[in-house]
């Protein structure tokens, strides 16, 4: 009894003490990591991709359908509400270098997420084909991101 009683008390102070849970965290600091995590994922998995199109690294038809099924589960993420209104880089400078745009002219971003969603599909659909099949489909996909990139991320 006297040793869970300990332990429960020692559970609560880790649960207390731990940094994830400190009260003074805005919360929508955790939103847009949680969103800029996710575009991170992309790249890692999009980069090899364009690498193998350039000819800067050979072409794997098995690696190349790994990297396009990760562009494919990234888009199953139920994160909507990581974009949570009010957490542009107006309200959050130098945290978040999301446009408040994303926000007045909507729906106009889930367009481009969608035009996104199309051009993975496209990839994802011949990218174990041979890289002219990949040449052919990687252009779509850096362009949907560069084209929601231009009207909802800020310029660096
Ligand atoms: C529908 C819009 C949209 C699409 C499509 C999109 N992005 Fe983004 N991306 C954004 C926005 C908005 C931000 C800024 C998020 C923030 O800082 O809060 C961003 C941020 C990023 C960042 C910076 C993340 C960080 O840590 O600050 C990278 C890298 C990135 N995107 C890569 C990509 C790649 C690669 C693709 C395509 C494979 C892509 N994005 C597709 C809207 C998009």
């Amino acid at each position: 009894m006297q040793k869970t009683l300990l332990l429960f008390l020692t559970a609560l102070a880790v649960t207390f003490s731990a940094p994830m849970f400190a009260a003074d965290e805005d919360p929508n600091l955790q939103l847009i990591k949680a969103r800029q995590g996710d575009m991170e994922l992309r790249t890692y998995s999009v980069m090899p991709l364009f690498g193998m199109a350039k000819g800067e690294i050979p072409y794997d038809a098995e690696q190349a359908v790994k990297l396009v099924n990760n562009l494919k589960l990234l888009m199953q993420l139920d994160i909507g509400s990581a974009w949570a209104q009010g957490t542009g880089n107006d309200k959050y400078p130098g945290k978040s270098h999301a446009l408040p745009e994303i926000w007045s002219t909507y729906p106009k971003v889930a367009e481009a997420g969608k035009a996104y969603g199309a051009a993975v599909e496209e990839l994802a659909a011949v990218a174990g084909d041979g890289l002219d099949a990949l040449r052919s489909k990687i252009g779509g996909v850096g362009d949907s991101c560069k084209g929601c990139h231009d009207d909802f991320r800020e310029k660096e």
